[in-house]
This record gives structure tokens, sequence and C-alpha cells, in this order.
């Protein structure tokens, strides 16, 4: 075990990389369709009471531990709780980065290939024919050889990254990639914004339309905060290890749940504006991103412009949140076994590609692989680690905080870096038990249905 650890090199560098892994695929793919198709604001307000509640505090749950134990999450929380059954949800961590960034590598792919499209101009033939882009991207998916190639440079990128280390890789380029997403993003929106007709993507996505919130969507937006904050598989807490005394945790958290919160309403805006003016169907869910935009960017001047500018950003998002994946993998090879970086990344990199070669063919391309409660692999991948893995990951975070470390001592760790705070432990204890009773619920619900076929909720 290496005594000399990395540092972030500065406070603004730890933020944009935290917020570089929440801010990805889940954000400008995700929660615009989400939002869209479950009550627009109705939805967003109560996505926006989940991540103030629940969000919040396992956010900087993660990173107090983290901070305080200077390890990823294995080791983290073996030196909290030795010798006890609690180091499980560090590997359960562990197991979550396998999982998710297997199927992340091959969305991650995708979106490259759309880059390449539009870069190349090959939107021009789907002008306004949503039909046509449906089959270009339906085939491409099914499909042996294209996906796995581009899949397989989104994660060599991901890995050369890593190999730089926290300084190098991770910190550099989040400070590139976050603000150019952000200036990207507004872009996109004011051209949106500015077509005719394209206010009503606005009210589209912001006017509350409670009679769509079902109790459903109230527990999608619950699942999605833990995603889209990157929640539940210690991905916040192996940041928080390369992280000082001097940084104010609360203050950071606020600024990654902001960010995030803010990037995901500012890409429904860029995709619904643009949507809405050129006449396109807003509703239609996942195809959104890689059906209905190839098909309205032509229809613009300089379309093929607005399109790359649009895939590159989601590029950068989806590799900012894909890097943090692979890192906790490296982090727990670095820490508890003494690997070097280098082979620990080059292997894992390379495994969890090899895993992500199955999610791609089990979408068509040559191979048939049985379906898993009646999905692809690839589905039941996102299914088991967002509805799953990452829901109970973070609801044992605060049990822990709760009856393990204690919350004597996490406001102990806590309250370094920070002049004055308003946080009482009485406020934490509630809230992590809000977010534990909460959590629990969500998974309860989920269990029972998938079981028992007992549905609480409708
Ligand atoms: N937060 C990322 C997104 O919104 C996904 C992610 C999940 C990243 C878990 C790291 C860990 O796309």
């Amino acid at each position: 075990m290496s005594n000399q650890r990395e540092q972030w090199g500065s406070k603004i560098g730890f933020i944009l990389a935290a917020s570089g892994s929440a801010v990805g695929i889940g954000n400008i793919w995700k929660f615009p369709h989400m939002a869209g198709q479950n009550g627009g604001a109705a939805f967003t307000l109560v996505y926006l009471v989940c991540i103030l509640i629940v969000g919040l505090s396992i956010v900087i749950g993660e990173f107090v531990i983290g901070r305080r134990t200077q390890l990823s999450p294995v080791g983290a929380f073996e030196k909290l709780a030795p010798k006890t059954g609690w180091k499980w949800l560090g590997f359960l961590g562990v197991g979550s980065a396998f999982v998710i960034l297997s199927f992340y590598g091959v969305v991650g792919g995708w979106i490259l290939k759309y880059t390449y499209i539009s870069i190349t101009g090959g939107f021009a033939n789907l002008s306004n024919n949503p039909e046509a882009a449906g089959n270009v991207f339906n085939a491409f998916i099914a499909g042996t050889w294209g996906p796995i190639f581009w899949q397989v440079i989104f994660m060599a990128i991901c890995v050369w990254v890593i190999i730089h280390g926290v300084r190098g890789g991770i910190e550099k380029w989040s400070k590139i990639m976050m603000p150019l997403i952000v200036i990207l993003l507004v872009v996109l929106a004011i051209r949106g914004l500015t077509l005719p007709n394209g206010m009503e993507g606005l009210a589209f996505m912001f006017k509350p339309k409670f009679e769509d919130l079902t109790a459903s969507g109230v527990l999608l937006a619950l699942g999605h905060s833990f995603f889209t904050l990157s929640l539940g598989m210690g991905t916040m807490i192996t940041y928080g290890s390369y992280l000082n005394r001097k940084q104010n945790l609360l203050n950071s958290a606020l600024w990654v749940i902001f960010l995030d919160t803010f990037i995901a309403m500012l890409a429904g805006v860029a995709i619904f504006s643009t949507v809405f003016a050129l006449g396109a169907d807003p509703a239609e869910g996942p195809g959104l991103i890689f059906v209905i935009l190839p098909s309205v960017f032509p229809q613009l001047a300089g379309g093929s412009i607005w399109g790359t500018l649009f895939f590159f950003l989601l590029f950068m998002a989806a590799l900012t949140s894909a890097i943090s994946i692979l890192e906790v993998v490296t982090a727990y090879f670095v820490d508890q076994k003494g690997w070097s970086r280098l082979k620990a990344t080059l292997l894992f990199g390379f495994v969890i590609t090899i895993v992500g070669v199955f999610c791609s063919l089990s979408l068509g391309g040559g191979i048939n692989i049985t379906s898993f409660l009646g999905m692809s692999f690839f589905d039941f991948m996102d299914y088991l680690s967002s509805k799953y893995m990452l829901p109970i990951g973070g609801m044992f975070i605060a049990i822990f905080i709760l009856k393990k470390w204690g919350v004597n001592q996490f406001m102990d760790e806590l309250k370094q870096g920070m002049d004055k705070s308003f946080l009482s432990k009485q406020l934490i204890t509630v809230l992590f038990w809000i977010a534990t009773t909460v959590v629990g619920f969500i998974i309860l619900i989920e269990v029972l249905d998938v079981l028992f076929g007992i549905n609480l909720i409708q």
C-alpha cells in the first residue's frame, strides 16, 4: 500500500471531477425523456426533492468516508469497521462498477459513432425522416462488429485517461471537458429557443402536469437520483479519498448536485426546443437522442455542425462518467492488492470491455444470448445496477454511518475544512434515516413486484 497517495491539484479540480462523474448519459439522455413523459415540471419537482434529501446526504456520506480513510471503498469500510462484513459493501461497489461500465461503454461507443456520422454529414439523408433514422439506429446497434469497434475505442480512451492518474488524467480532462459541456449546451439551448416555436419545448419540460405524474414516476425519480449522482457504488468515496482536509465537503456536494441538475435541465431545454421547433415527436422516449435528433438536426442551417456539437458534448459527458467508474476498480487493485495503476487499469479495462462486448452482442449482433428476466443482457445489466445495486449500496452506506461508524465520528470528519456549519448531529441523523427508509421502501416495492408479482403502487 502506498503512503504517497495522489491528491487533487485544486478544490475546483475536485468539484469538476466529481460533477464530471455525475453528469453523464443519465443527464443528457435519460433525464429529458423521463421528465418529458412523466409530467414535465411535476416530475422535475419530485426529482429535485429526491436529489436534495436522499442524494445530498449520500454524496456527503461518500465524500466523508473517502476523505477520512484515504482509501477506495473496500479498504475504506475495512478501515472503519475492521474484521466485519462491511467490506462487502465495498465489494458490491466494485461489482457495480463492472456491471455499469460494461453497458455504459457500449453506449459510449454509439455516441462516438454518431459523432462520426454527424461530422461526415451522414445525417443529411435522414432529414425529417425519423423512421429512416430509427432503421439506421436499430440496424447499427444490432450489428456485430460495428458497435464493438466503437465501444473498444471509447473504452481505450477511458483506459488512457485513467492510466494518467488522478491529477494528470481525471482532473486534467474534467477541467477541460466540464466547462466545454456547459458552453456547448448553452449554445445549443439558445439555438433551439430562438427557432420559431422553440419556446414550446420549454413549456413541455417545465409546465407542471400533475395528472401525468404517477407513483411509478415518483419511484423513477428516486431511482434515477442514484444513477445520475453516481451514488451507491463508492465512486464518490474513491474521489473523496484523494482529498485533503481543507476541502469544504458540504459546499463541494452542493456544487456537484447543482451542476448535475442544471446540466440535466439545460439538456432538456436544448433537446425539446429543437424537437418542438421542427415538429418532431417529443414522446419518443429513449429513441429521442439517436432517432429523433438525427432527423431533426439536418433541417437546421448548419445542421451537421449542431449535430456534431451535440454528440461531441454527449461523448465528453459519457467519458467523464466512465472514467470515474473505471477508477473505482483500478483504485481497489492499487489500494488493496498493491498493483500498479498501469497494470490494474489495462487488465480490468480489458475485462470490462469483454463483458461489454456481450452486452452489445445481446442486442442482436449474431450471438443469441438467452434473456434474463425477459430482457437482453444489455438491459439486464442496466436494470440490475440502477434498480438494485446502486440503491442497495446507497442505503447501506447510510446505515453504516448511522449504526456502525457513528454520526459523531462522521461529523468530526465533515467539519474539517468548514468554517461554520448549520448541520447539527440531529439533522444529519434525520437525513440519513429518511434516506434509508425511502430507499428501503423502493427496493421493497421492486422486490415484491419481481418475486411475487405484487404491485404496491398501482
Ligand atoms: N452519473 C452517471 C450518469 O449520469 C452514471 C454513473 C453511475 C457514473 C454510477 C458513475 C457511477 O450518466
